[in-house]
């Protein structure tokens, strides 16, 4: 059974998507740890809802990256921990974090990686014109959003879109890669080589999308 700690700063949707699939019983995994940066994140709420433990590590004024990250190793491994999920958390992890826990930290971003790494992905993804857009879950190395990529979805922009709903349309998808990213590392099934993710038995996809899409013959 892999031992999980989730890191989140904020409403921890993504956090509950992962607990409801890990409560459903398919996946060798066990969400034992959440910890917090922010002592009102909801995310805090929806761990101790289902009788998770909790942890709240805020920085201290002036506080350095490296002493930060030092503090939550520490809470990380007394607990024994294997993955670390990142669910929102709104901080940079340092090297020093990330050889504490070497490809075993997970991250979901907004965007279909490499495209729109940062901040402020809707609304750079749509001023730009992509035609679509989606969400990556990655492990994360010591770039931002660089990592090597687990699983990725894709949604369409459409011409009326704004941040919010494009925001929200990603959203939901998140919320079905992630647990689905969990249970592939859960079952052993993800190496990591040359920086790219072999998933072991993996189906294989073959749809292709356009948007808009291409008309067939009898359409025109
Ligand atoms: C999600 O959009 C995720 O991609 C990003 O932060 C947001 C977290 O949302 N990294 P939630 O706290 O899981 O609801």
């Amino acid at each position: 059974m892999v031992s999980i700690a989730v890191l989140a700063s904020g409403s921890g949707t993504n956090l509950q998507s992962i607990i409801d699939a890990l409560e459903a019983g398919s996946i060798d995994g066990k969400v034992d740890l959440v910890i917090s940066d922010k002592a009102d994140a909801y995310a805090i709420t929806r761990a101790k809802k289902h009788g998770i433990e909790t942890g709240l590590v805020e920085k201290k004024n002036g506080e350095k990256r490296e002493a930060y990250d030092e503090r939550l190793i520490e809470v990380l491994k007394a607990h024994d921990i294997e993955l670390v999920v990142l669910a929102g958390f709104m901080r940079i992890l340092s090297p020093l974090f990330l050889r504490a826990f070497p490809m075993r930290v997970l991250n979901i971003h907004p965007s279909l990686l490499p495209s729109f790494p940062g901040l402020d992905v809707h609304r750079r993804a749509i001023e730009a014109g992509a035609r679509f857009s989606g969400c990556t879950v990655h492990f994360v190395d010591e770039g931002v959003d660089t990592g090597p990529i687990i699983i990725q979805a894709v949604v369409p922009i459409l011409e009326d879109d704004n941040p919010k709903i494009l925001a929200d349309r990603i959203l939901e998808e998140e919320h079905r890669i992630y647990p689905e990213a969990v249970r592939l590392y859960c079952e052993g099934r993800l190496t990591v080589k040359g920086g790219r993710v072999t998933v072991k038995d993996a189906l294989r996809t073959t749809g292709v999308l356009e948007n808009p899409p291409v008309r067939g013959v009898k359409d025109r």
